[in-house]
């Protein structure tokens, strides 16, 4: 038996292990097999407009009966200063003349809100088990609502601060990410790419701060890493990296091949490619970037500017692979064996350890 059952009575999950959502990387049939796995399958709708979160939704529910995961981010309309546009234009002309590419786009696409009345609307209809948040939370009436129609509510935190925060704004549980998470930072202010907890440390103090279940996340690689979460407190975990690999997930095959050769340091904090910190593979436009550090557009609205030259290359040059510091420990092979896997190491490190008592 799991040490700790909070999560797994909150979800009505049998494994207390949450497949991380992954906006372009969690595909339906990702999450769908870990959730049939008796994990939490989760999908990222960052990138999905309402249709599409409906259709993807749709999807996930003929191929799992079992509770799942949608999340969103929370980012207000982003606006970018003429002038910060103009300077990271000034910026980007040589790597644009490098890739053959002309002058930088002169204007941004207007985006709205990340999470707005019709996802809410939406989500109420569709009513999934679970609702997670990255970088925040919706106004109080939305988690209110959401709460109401008996979706659970969870968001991200990078402190302890914020885990607080969450609590007091009546989450249902805290995901707690460390420093060495792949992808987005989710703290709930734009922070600099060098700030961050470790897992950790992060996870016991979250732990002690709040009452409500602690999901560990961040450099989570195989059971060994949860039951080492579970040790520092957490009731479960949220991973992604490593199922980047499963043949279910939507990974591209240059980012596949990387993470057939990852190593411990591959990664670097980086807000050059989206606006806002995310561990992503190193590469020179990345390190180039972060060595002369300068405002840049808002999140979101930073990509106009970027997917051209990921879009160009040279893979070593400008690529944004986001993964995390574990990614050497990912394994290719279907999510459902990863997750007995996963199950089956946490339980051996639990007996492994527990011999150690005197
Ligand atoms: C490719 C990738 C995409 C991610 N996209 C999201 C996302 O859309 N929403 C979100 O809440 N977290 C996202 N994350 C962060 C995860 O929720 C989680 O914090 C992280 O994967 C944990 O660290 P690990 O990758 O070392 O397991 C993403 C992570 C990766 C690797």
């Amino acid at each position: 038996m799991w040490p700790d059952l909070r999560l797994c009575d909150l979800m009505k999950i049998g494994q207390p292990i949450i497949q991380a959502p992954m906006a372009g990387a969690a595909t339906p049939a990702l999450a769908a097999a870990v959730s049939n796995a008796g994990g939490l399958g989760s999908l990222g709708s960052a990138e999905m407009n309402v249709d599409q979160l409906r259709a993807a939704t749709a999807m996930l529910r003929e191929a799992t009966d079992r509770p799942f995961n949608l999340n969103f981010f929370i980012q207000d309309a982003p606006r970018t200063e003429p002038a910060v546009l103009e300077h990271t234009r000034q910026r980007l002309a040589p790597w644009y003349s490098a890739a053959g590419l002309g002058a930088p786009p002169e204007t941004l696409p207007a985006l709205g809100p990340s999470f707005d009345d019709a996802r809410l609307a939406l989500l109420l209809e569709i009513r999934p088990a679970v609702v997670s948040f990255h970088f925040g939370l919706p106004a109080p009436d939305a988690v209110l609502a959401l709460k109401a129609a008996g979706i659970v509510v969870v968001s991200t935190a990078t402190n302890v601060a914020e885990a607080r925060a969450l609590e007091r704004a009546g989450v249902d549980a805290v995901i707690a990410q460390g420093y060495e998470a792949g992808g987005h930072r989710g703290s709930h202010q734009p922070t600099a790419p060098g700030d961050g907890v470790g897992t950790m440390a992060l996870i016991p103090q979250v732990a002690d701060a709040v009452g409500v279940p602690v999901i560990a996340a961040g450099g989570i690689g195989d059971g060994r890493g949860i039951a080492a979460a579970f040790a520092l407190g957490a009731s479960g975990v949220q991973m992604g990296t490593a199922f980047l690999s499963c043949p279910e997930a939507g990974t591209d095959a240059p980012r596949r091949a990387r993470l057939r050769c990852a190593t411990d340091s591959d990664t670097m904090l980086t807000d050059a490619f989206s606006g806002r910190a995310a561990r992503a593979m190193r590469s020179r436009y990345a390190q180039v970037m972060e060595a002369h550090r300068e405002p840049l557009p808002a999140f979101l609205q930073m990509y106009a500017l970027s997917d051209p030259l990921v879009a160009a290359g040279p893979e070593d040059e400008v690529s944004f692979h986001l993964y995390g510091q574990a990614a050497s420990l990912t394994r290719e092979v279907p999510a459902a064996d990863l997750m007995q896997a996963l199950t089956r190491e946490a339980f051996a490190t639990f007996a492994r350890v527990s011999k150690s008592v005197p």
